[in-house]
């Protein structure tokens, strides 16, 4: 089961619940709604565009090398995609590359620190050079550490923000004036579920409210421009990143906190949610996806 179905409340991808948040206060519909809008004009599509709309497309994932990024990958080669994977780690990154290219796809594979502009603006050129101008740019690389902010631990702090804030804000940078004068491109941020303020995630639920609040910003200066921006809310995903922290995390939270892996997403779950946004037609915009594990109250 794989399917978006635009008349409900709640849609189902697999095992999970999605439901896609209210962005206007004009639209008639209660809060978790879908919302779906024009942005751009119609084109005509062949029907082999119609069927693998992602296919030729250059497509650039942060934090690519494993968990959520990894998957989305994999997901986007097998659409026909032509992926740019990023992440600092060579080995999971080389990695990947060659799971994607033993089932056909194609990739490259470039070693970059978000955090670094000079790296993004070099590994933006290095896309370009080898596949062409960047249609789809996927915020997925992010970092978080559960702890309390009496323990004040600002290092931890500062690389909350260099990675989740100024990562992305590089990552944009480095491709939204081109996608705006060829009036096409999608960015994708992944991002946590929203108003879920969660004790020792403070400067994470921070930095994901300031993606939040710049996207909304930067779709309603872009849509005209034919450039669509997505926010991607995820519940707890099975990763790397998720059992590290939660092995790291204070003894404040370990009180706190116990997602079972049973009942967390999967990582091929949330990259569905990511390509279902992604396929879409060019006249239609998801401006926001939640996608929670079903029995997970938010
Ligand atoms: N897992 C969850 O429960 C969950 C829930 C909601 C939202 N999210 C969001 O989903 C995204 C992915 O999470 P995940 O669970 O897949 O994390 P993960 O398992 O820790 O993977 C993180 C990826 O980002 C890369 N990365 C980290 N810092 C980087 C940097 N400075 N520059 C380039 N790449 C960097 C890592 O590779 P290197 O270390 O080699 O660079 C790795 O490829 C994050 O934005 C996270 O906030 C996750």
């Amino acid at each position: 089961m794989d399917s978006l179905n635009i008349d409900g409340l709640s849609v189902t991808f697999g095992r999970a619940i999605v439901s896609v948040v209210e962005l206007t206060g004009s639209t008639p519909f209660p809060s978790s709604i879908v919302w779906y809008r024009n942005c751009g004009t119609m084109e005509s599509q062949t029907r082999e565009q119609e069927d693998k709309p992602l296919s030729g497309k250059v497509a650039v994932v942060t934090g690519a090398s494993f968990g959520i990024g990894a998957a989305i990958s994999k997901m986007l080669a097998a659409e026909g995609a032509k992926v740019v994977l990023v992440a600092r780690g060579e080995k999971m990154l080389l990695e990947t590359k060659d799971k994607i290219e033993k089932e056909g796809g194609v990739a490259l594979a470039v070693k970059c620190d978000v955090t670094k502009r000079n790296e993004v603006k070099e590994m933006i050129k290095r896309s370009g050079s080898t596949f062409g101008p960047v249609d789809i740019l996927v915020n997925n690389a992010g970092v978080w550490h559960f702890t309390f902010m009496k323990y004040a631990k600002e290092d931890l702090w500062e690389e909350i923000v260099d990675v989740n804030i100024k990562g992305v804000l590089n990552c944009i940078g480095a491709v939204i004036s081109d996608m705006c004068v060829r009036k096409r491109g999608h960015i994708i941020n992944v991002t946590g579920v929203r108003d879920l303020p969660l004790k020792g995630m403070a400067v994470y639920t921070g930095a994901k409210y300031f993606l939040e609040g710049m996207t909304r910003t930067l779709r309603q200066e872009v849509c005209q421009e034919g450039v669509k921006v997505t926010n991607v809310h995820l519940g707890p995903v099975d990763t790397p990143g998720l059992a590290t922290s939660l092995s790291n995390m204070d003894d404040d939270c370990k009180k706190l906190y116990n997602f079972a892996e049973s009942t967390n997403l999967t990582a091929d779950a949330s990259a569905r949610a990511v390509i279902q946004a992604l396929k879409q037609p060019q006249d239609v915009a998801v401006n926001d996806v939640c996608l929670v594990p079903q029995a997970f109250a938010v």
